[in-house]
């Protein structure tokens, strides 16, 4: 048996090109200067896009930075965690200064349920923490699992760009590097980015690996602490401290990450 689709009434018209309202595709600050690098100038409304890392690098902790301040420069946001308790959230929103008014806080599992929150406030960021932990009961399967992974993502990004939403989903890699379950879903968002460091370091780099607005080979750097995370316009400042006479046994060198040089000094003996 063969299957046809049937023609049926378009949603929105094809217009001339030059007709078409260009000012909904570009990009603005999120007001984190070293996320706004890495994307290419900032978020572009309608956008998806996900954020990949080990568990414990920082992804809640820049993701709710970011969503502070973009509620801060006037957007309505919505941060739904399927993985702490509004209450866990708050106290690290305490911790990193991320106590912003039009910040709403939901913690939820359910993907119908976050799609009504969605109805509900209205965003213009929606942040979900993570895509692992929420699920449809509609598919078969726990969260975590391809098929669930898959329909969260396809849902929130229909709801995205229905609504000219941006949406930053965070998702877990695995041990061995991959993003596992996420990495079915790099075909689906607009834009990849990874978040990369040691457990020893403060540094870490966050790139983007596909990026459909913007460039990928920019890197963005910060310095994670105890009162959250830090945007470093100058990394090589972390590596090097101001002597007044060169050291003995250490020897400065030169990397590029991306398009970006940095010093490193290192000890030869
Ligand atoms: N109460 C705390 N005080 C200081 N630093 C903390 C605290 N809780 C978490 N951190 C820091 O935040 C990091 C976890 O960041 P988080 O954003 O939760 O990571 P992820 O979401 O990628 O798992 C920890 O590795 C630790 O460095
Ligand atoms: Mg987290």
């Amino acid at each position: 048996m063969t299957v046809r689709t049937a023609a049926a009434a378009p949603s929105r018209p094809a217009l001339p090109i030059a007709d078409v309202d260009a000012d909904v595709a570009r990009a603005t600050s999120t007001g984190v200067g070293e996320f706004d690098r890495v994307l290419g100038g900032g978020l572009v409304p309608g956008a998806v896009l996900l954020m990949a890392g080990e568990p414990g690098i920082g992804k809640s902790t820049l993701a709710l930075e970011v969503a502070a301040r973009a509620a801060r420069a006037g957007h309505t946001v919505l941060y739904v965690s399927g993985e702490e308790s509004a209450a866990q959230v708050k106290l690290r929103a305490q911790r990193i200064d991320a106590l912003a008014p039009n910040l709403f806080l939901a913690s939820e599992t359910d993907l119908g349920a976050a799609l009504g929150l969605l109805d509900q406030v209205n965003p213009s960021l929606l942040v979900v923490d993570s895509v692992q932990t929420l699920a449809s009961s509609q598919i078969d399967g726990a969260a975590g699992n391809v098929g669930q992974i898959r329909e969260v993502a396809s849902a929130l990004i229909q709801a995205a760009k229905a609504n000219n939403i941006s949406a930053l989903l965070i998702g877990h890699v695995t041990k061995d590097g991959s993003i596992a379950g996420p990495r079915a879903l790099e075909h689906l968002v607009d834009v990849v980015i990874q978040f990369e460091g040691e457990r020893h370091s403060r540094l870490r780099l966050v790139r983007a690996i596909k990026n459909r607005y913007g460039p990928t080979d920019e890197v963005g750097c910060f310095d994670m602490g105890d009162t959250g995370i830090v945007g470093l316009a100058d990394p090589s400042a972390l590596f090097l401290t101001s002597r007044d006479r060169p050291v003995a046994g250490t020897c400065v060198t030169v990397t590029l990450e991306g398009r970006r040089p940095w010093l490193q000094r290192f000890k030869l003996w």
